[in-house]
């Protein structure tokens, strides 16, 4: 095999990974759980070409700015080692979901290259190889490899080979949507990796905020599999701003949300009040994700709508885990 394309989807976490044990292998302070998110997904094209002097990174066609083609090369790297090549290769990333909008993209990204390089490069690998293989490119990718629900495991190895993701409950087990609110366009300030960082470091409350993770964790996993999205939202939500009030207790402190973010999570709050079971959360940016039971799920997008400052509503649910497309 010499190329193959593969596609993943985005996830979003319901209990946080924010802060890590190793740095240099993303292995993560605490566990966390993610839904894989139908639709918004990436494509990764990968060729190795014998004679090619250095690797070919395009965006959707596109040179890749430096940083970014050097940060996917040296993941294609960690493939060339495992298969014994030197051969160095064409990458093509596409991702279907606004990238511009500040959507994470990281996780799809590094699940789909995952899987496309390591079938380019002829080398098998099990579901649980190909997870650990993408949280070497981004914490978060590990759990994209799978569909559903998807719980990533702190591990405490220190080469991280008990640190991957294992599903929890399949895409179809529960009909629940996720609406994604776009509050703005335009990549975000501080990157999830600086941001961790920082407040790992600097937040007098990371070390409560580990502390605690264990026991929502144990809700939320529950939850799933008894389908009870009280228990699943409300811990979701209580997690999400405890983590964000670890970032705004770094020094200099990381403040994610713009005006709109806000809005959106009283407008939530009220649903709630008129009895629509919606809950939010927010990653290292100003988006926010929904959680709804499917049958609520345009009567929750049309409350977010008009929402001011909202620019746009992405309509997803769990989703498939990455696959193979082409191998030749
Ligand atoms: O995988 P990274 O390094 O992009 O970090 C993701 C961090 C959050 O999105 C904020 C939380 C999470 O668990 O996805």
């Amino acid at each position: 095999m010499t190329s193959a394309i593969a596609c993943a989807n985005a996830n979003v976490a319901l209990a946080k990974y924010w802060g890590k044990r190793d740095e240099a292998l993303n292995l993560p302070a605490t566990g966390s759980i993610s839904v894989t998110l139908a639709g918004l997904e990436t494509v990764a094209r990968v060729a190795f070409i014998p004679d090619l002097p250095t690797d070919l990174v395009t965006f959707a066609g596109e040179l890749a700015p430096p940083g970014e083609a050097g940060r996917l090369s040296r993941f294609v790297d960690l493939v060339r080692g495992q298969a014994r090549t030197r051969a160095r290769a064409t990458v093509d990333i596409r991702s279907n979901f606004p990238v511009a909008a500040g959507l994470a993209s990281s996780a799809s990204t590094y699940a789909a290259l995952a899987r496309a390089a390591t079938a380019a490069a002829g080398l098998p690998v099990s579901d649980t190889e190909l997870s650990i293989l993408a949280r070497r490119g981004s914490g978060s990718a590990c759990r994209s490899i799978f569909g559903g629900f998807v719980e990533w495991l702190r591990g405490t190895a220190a080469d991280g080979s008990d640190s991957y993701a294992v599903p929890v409950a399949p895409a179809d087990h529960w009909n629940v949507a996720v609406a994604v609110a776009v509050t703005a366009r335009g990549p975000k300030a501080v990157g999830s990796r600086e941001g961790m960082a920082r407040a790992a470091e600097l937040s007098r409350y990371y070390p409560a905020w580990v502390a605690s993770q264990p026991a929502d964790l144990d809700a939320i996993r529950q939850g799933i599999r008894d389908r009870d999205l009280a228990l699943v939202g409300t811990t979701a939500e209580q997690n999400c701003l405890a983590m964000h009030a670890v970032a705004l207790t770094a020094q200099p402190p990381l403040l994610y949300w713009n005006a709109a973010t806000l809005a959106v999570m009283h407008r939530v709050r009220a649903l709630r009040e008129d009895g629509v079971d919606a809950y939010f959360t927010i990653d290292a940016g100003p988006q926010v994700k929904v959680l709804c039971p499917r049958p609520q799920r345009d009567a929750v997008a049309a409350a977010l709508r008009a929402v001011e400052g909202v620019v746009d509503v992405l309509l997803s649910g769990p989703g498939e885990g990455v696959h193979l497309m082409e191998a030749t």
